[in-house]
């Protein structure tokens, strides 16, 4: 069962949680739980003995039937320490929370499996968005795996690996020169055509799946928080959802004390953020040309921005670039000292850090969670090209 009892917009108005809601992301539609219920109704023990997927958080979900998910056991990915990473920035430890492990390779499968399930409940046919390619990917599988349809637009330099989800799963998709046109056009097809607008930041319940990842750090530290998180930020939705999580732990009393501080990364060449963080200001101005390797991050207006850099204000934390060039050789880093194969996108994370602990930010003593949000292998023609010889005999094999 779900203990979901409303939808609160900014305003602080209750709408009715039995029907779909698209709104500008400035009304930040937000799903609101009975959580005194939950207190008297539900353990960290009867969590723990819940399934090794984002559902053993179904009390926290939105999902009415949560027997009946569109699921392909997205979530409970591991908090790997990284004991050789943490040695090379001089730190005592360091966590690595590894999403490439979901089904289609990137955290995004945890919005995708609790929002389409929801919507499924709702009775809703149609979905469309704009995703730099992780989300449409994602959301193409799951909605295939619902019998729904999702509308999928695309930059013209998405990654080969999310337009073949795309592809494979049969669900509409087209590509865009000028993305800064993207949500303008999916929120036109949307009123045209009848199809929910579920774009970043739209609609309540992608934020309720990506919240898992807040609820698995928690869990996976033993109901108790990091000192910090360092995120890669598009959108800002993972980041928002992450804090959310956090924010209704400690409603429940399953947490204590303070929460950690959270830092941003961008690539350089599409930071709008970073440039809003070290300008001091509360919103971000539209970021003119993008710049940057194919894949997430690619979110020159994002929309989570004020609420982002209200977090920070709030938590302590900071924002910090990483050009493409930094962030390759950070994916063979963590690869090379750790076995970890994240994107490029995720793996400026490595590089925010060491930037953050240069300047001060973060203590090499300091507990810290990095979040991985996809794996490498959507990402294939983006790293170096491995240039092995091509051998006949054993003896050429020296090394
Ligand atoms: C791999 C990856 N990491 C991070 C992000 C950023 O996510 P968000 O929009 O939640 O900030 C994206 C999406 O653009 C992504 O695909």
């Amino acid at each position: 069962m779900s203990y979901l009892t409303h939808i609160e917009n900014a305003a602080g108005k209750h709408l009715d949680s039995g029907t779909t809601h698209s709104a500008p992301p400035t009304d930040r539609l937000r799903a609101r739980y009975d959580l005194e219920r939950i207190r008297r109704e539900v353990t960290v023990e009867t969590i723990a003995r819940g399934p090794a997927s984002l559902w053993r958080y179904a009390p926290l979900l939105p999902v009415a039937r949560p027997e009946d998910a569109v699921s392909l056991n997205e979530g409970w990915t591991p908090l790997l320490q990284t004991p050789r990473l943490a040695r090379a920035l001089g730190m005592k430890q360091l966590m690595v929370k590894d999403e490439g492990r979901n089904p289609s390779g990137t955290f995004k499968d945890r919005g995708a499996s609790v929002a389409v399930s929801r919507y499924v409940e709702l009775g809703v046919k149609t979905v469309s968005h704009n995703s730099s390619g992780n989300a449409g990917g994602s959301w193409s599988l799951y909605a295939a795996r619902a019998g729904i349809t999702c509308v999928n637009l695309l930059p013209t330099d998405a990654q080969p690996a999310s337009r073949q989800h795309c592809r494979a799963s049969g669900q509409p998709t087209f590509l865009l020169e000028n993305w800064h046109d993207g949500g303008r056009l999916i929120a036109e097809a949307c009123e045209k055509n009848g199809w929910l607008n579920i774009c970043t930041l739209r609609e309540p319940y992608r934020l309720e799946g990506k919240k898992t990842m807040g609820l698995e750090i928690a869990e996976q530290l033993g109901w108790r928080m990091p000192d910090a998180i360092v995120y890669p930020m598009g959108g800002g939705l993972g980041a928002i959802a992450i804090f959310k999580a956090f924010e209704e732990l400690l409603q429940l009393g399953w947490i204590k004390g303070k929460l950690p501080r959270l830092y941003i990364t961008q690539y350089e060449g599409c930071a709008p953020l970073v440039k809003a963080w070290d300008e001091g200001r509360n919103e971000c101005t539209p970021w003119g040309k993008i710049d940057i390797p194919p894949g997430g991050l690619k979110s020159p207006n994002p929309p989570g921005g004020p609420a982002v850099l209200e977090l920070i204000r709030k938590h302590g934390g900071g924002a910090v670039t990483a050009t493409a060039d930094e962030a390759l050789a950070a994916v063979d880093e963590m690869a090379r000292e750790e076995g970890l194969f994240p994107c490029p996108e995720s793996a400026t994370i490595l590089v925010g850090l060491r930037k953050a602990i240069a300047k001060g930010w973060i203590k090499t003593d300091e507990e810290v969670v990095l979040i991985s949000t996809g794996s490498a292998v959507k990402s294939i023609p983006t790293l170096e090209a491995s240039r092995f010889p091509t051998v006949t005999a054993s003896t050429e094999m020296r090394i």
